[in-house]
């Protein structure tokens, strides 16, 4: 998605105090699950979000969508035999991890935003500073695609990790090279 958005020069806004062309990450649910180990054995986003319950003699698919962490029962306990709390902590523990990723994620992108400010202020160029922007556009966009996704990791933790590490590697790149400036 990046390297698209780089070929054809887009952006969604400037951000205000360095300069830099944003993009905003727009809901890749779909993308993030289609990474994860339960689209890998077939498990759909209707599955966990529509499951199917009783009316009466019916079984008909439940159309009030979701978190399905509010109903284990039909949505996880069909497929996992495990008792509910233990499914609600994997399912914790994994978005607590994620959580915490994310904070360190943006805690990098917030230093690198600032080291950025203080360069302008000191009468760096949009020559000098290309490359760091880019930095900023990148680690800005790796962490929204996590945050903007909605399911704080559970939908493909290993995949919402690695985007969250390149996100605070992009944020400390950026600060690095900032530090090369004449
Ligand atoms: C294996 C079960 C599972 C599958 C499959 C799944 N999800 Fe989820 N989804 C979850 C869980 C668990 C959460 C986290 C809910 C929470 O934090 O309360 C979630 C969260 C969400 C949320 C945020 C809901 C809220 O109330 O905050 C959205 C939107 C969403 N999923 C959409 C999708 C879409 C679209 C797909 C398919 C592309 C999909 N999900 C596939 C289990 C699943
Ligand atoms: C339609 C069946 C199905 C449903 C519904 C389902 N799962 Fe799964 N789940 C699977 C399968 C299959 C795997 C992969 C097992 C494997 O490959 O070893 C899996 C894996 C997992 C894992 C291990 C993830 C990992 O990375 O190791 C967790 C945790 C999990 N499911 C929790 C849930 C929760 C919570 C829900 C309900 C929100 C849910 N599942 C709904 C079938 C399902």
């Amino acid at each position: 998605m990046l390297a698209y958005y780089d070929e054809v020069g887009f952006k969604d806004w400037t951000h205000a105090e360095t300069g830099a062309p944003m993009l905003k990450a727009q809901h890749p649910e779909f993308e993030m699950w289609s990474q994860g180990i339960h689209s890998q054995a077939g498990v759909s986003c209707a599955d966990c979000h529509m499951p199917y319950k009783r009316v009466g003699a019916m079984k008909i698919s439940d159309h009030h969508v979701r978190s399905p962490l509010l109903n284990i029962n039909n949505a996880c306990q069909t497929c996992h035999k495990v008792p509910e709390d233990e499914l609600k902590d994997r399912a914790e523990t994994i978005q607590a991890r994620t959580s915490h990723l994310r904070d360190l994620a943006l805690d990098a992108l917030v230093d690198l935003i600032e080291e950025i400010k203080g360069a302008r202020e000191n009468g760096a160029t949009d020559d000098q500073l290309a490359a760091v922007l880019d930095f900023q556009r990148k680690a800005s966009f790796y962490v929204d695609f996590v945050e903007a996704e909605n399911s704080a990791g559970f939908h493909a933790d290993q995949e919402s990790a690695r985007i969250l590490a390149e996100s605070i590697n992009f944020s400390r790149q950026g600060q690095v090279a900032l530090r090369k400036l004449p």
